[in-house]
């Protein structure tokens, strides 16, 4: 093979320079070089091409089924489990587990599975996994960082499953820029890319997140992976999300749950429990919701709490577990349209349980809590909310209002406040429905009106 040299590319016009430099002589652009490897690439795989096209009805479907990985809540939001030859970017921020995950993953695996270790000794991934109960004959570790023993470790165990913690801390020793960097990561990934495409094994990539949410450098990894899992929870609290951000194989919405326990996670089957296990009842400020991630109902629990604010200085507006651009624009409907002062208090909203949701059927929750809150009225402990509201003070349909209402149904809410015209559900699912059409009408409906604020008088 001819050797393979290397060169700084600008990441806006391409222009190709010799070495780094802060600005692109093509283009002008600032800090947009990456170094990237040039020349012949490497001979393809052995067997008939698979670039000649085909008639769409000729493909094997079968090819792309998923194999389940043995972790439920995992194989929930990836729709069955890995597909062969995929590669599976794990996201989140240093701490949440992703390591453990894996780990788990790994001794759940039906066959051989190597694990790449980068960034911890093999010695300490083995008092892991010891934890864990992932020791097991054919899991095997490598605590490698250089790219080209990566591959030959695949090429030579042949196992079914490959795990590369992290993607940030291996390196093509090729290339000059050190690991970690735009170029280093972007060609090792394209590089695991090709070995699982070749191999038909599917690989998994640690990456860690940045503070701002963002994979570390390079958003280009989302591109070239077929799957991106966003794996995030609060470190105080041992609830853990898994969710799809991007998904070649199926649908992005589906939400797996996991608590950190002390011997690893430990999958959520039923969300809804676990959120209301410490709700007390008859407190000011607290709505129950039923919310849906994916086909997942999560019945959940909204706080608010509000202080009036001091004259002259803004209102402070803190949301946890919720959007804090949507409470800011609820608040101003409930001021403007349902005669609520939402304006003149602090407003401390939050999802309970360390939960994060983001979706807008809970608008109508999140408006309940902060009149309860206002007025120091409670609702009744036997109801749920749930709908969108908009800038009219309108209340809007909300997705999946069936599952909702049966979720709640089965953990014994009697009513529900609800958009008008949504179906009413089966007999004897022992929950009646108070539809509304506005905000005003749903704080009546809730028994808020007359509380500490002048009751809506109007429509
Ligand atoms: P880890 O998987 O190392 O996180 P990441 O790879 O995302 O950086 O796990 C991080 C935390 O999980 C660590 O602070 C300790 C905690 N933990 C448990 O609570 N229980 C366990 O069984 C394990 C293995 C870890
Ligand atoms: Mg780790």
């Amino acid at each position: 093979m001819a050797p393979r040299k290397t060169e700084h590319v600008c990441t806006e016009c391409g222009t190709g320079h010799p070495k780094w430099g802060g600005q692109c002589a093509g283009c002008g652009a600032w800090n947009t070089l990456v170094e990237e490897v040039v020349g012949p690439a490497a001979a393809p795989a052995a067997g008939p091409a698979a670039t000649a096209p085909v008639q769409i009805g000729d493909v094997d479907p079968n090819a792309a089924t998923p194999v389940a990985t043995g972790i439920d809540e995992l194989d929930r939001v990836l729709g069955g489990g890995l597909v062969p030859g995929s590669v599976t970017l794990l996201g989140g921020e240093p701490g949440v587990g992703k390591s453990t995950l894996l780990l788990q993953l790994l001794a759940a695996w039906p066959g051989r599975a190597l694990y790449v270790s980068a960034e911890e000794s093999a010695q300490q991934v083995r008092l892991r996994a010891t934890r864990l109960g992932a020791v097991r004959d054919d899991l095997w570790l490598s605590a490698e960082t250089a790219l080209p023993h990566v591959i030959a470790s695949v090429h030579s165990l042949q196992p079914g499953i490959v795990v590369v913690d992290s993607i940030q801390t291996v390196h093509d020793p090729m290339l000059t820029s050190p690991p970690g960097s735009v170029g280093q990561v972007r060609h090792c990934a394209h590089e695991l890319v090709a070995v699982a495409k070749q191999t038909g094994i599917p690989v998994v990539l640690v990456g860690h997140v940045t503070k701002e949410g963002s994979l570390a450098g390079p958003r280009v990894l989302e591109h070239v992976v077929d799957t991106v899992l966003a794996f995030e929870g609060e470190r105080h609290h041992a609830l853990r999300m898994v969710r799809a951000v991007k998904h070649r194989f199926g649908p992005t919405s589906e939400l797996g749950l996991f608590e950190m326990a002390g011997h690893g996670l430990v999958g959520v089957p039923d969300p809804s429990e676990l959120f209301l296990g410490d709700r007390r009842t008859g407190a000011p400020g607290s709505v129950v919701a039923p919310s849906v991630e994916g086909h997942r109902p999560l019945v959940v629990e909204v706080q608010a709490l509000t202080a009036k604010g001091i004259e002259g200085v803004p209102s402070r507006r803190t949301a946890q577990g919720l959007d804090g651009n949507r409470l800011a624009m609820l608040l101003a409907v409930l001021h403007q349209r349902a005669k609520v002062p939402a304006g003149s208090y602090d407003v401390y909203a939050s999802t309970v349980g360390g939960v994060r949701l983001v979706e807008p059927g809970l608008d109508l929750a999140v408006c309940l809590a902060v009149a309860s809150a206002i007025g120091g009225v409670p609702l009744p402990n036997d109801v749920v909310v749930f709908g969108e509201v908009g800038l009219a003070g309108e209340v809007r349909q909300a997705a999946h209002a069936g599952r909702r209402l049966a979720e709640a149904a089965r953990l014994g809410f009697r009513r529900a406040i609800v958009p008008a015209r949504t179906p009413t559900p089966p007999d004897g699912s022992g929950l009646r429905l108070v539809p509304v059409a506005t905000l005003a009408e749903a704080i009546s409906a809730a028994g808020l009106s007359g509380s500490g604020f002048s009751p809506p008088t109007h429509r």
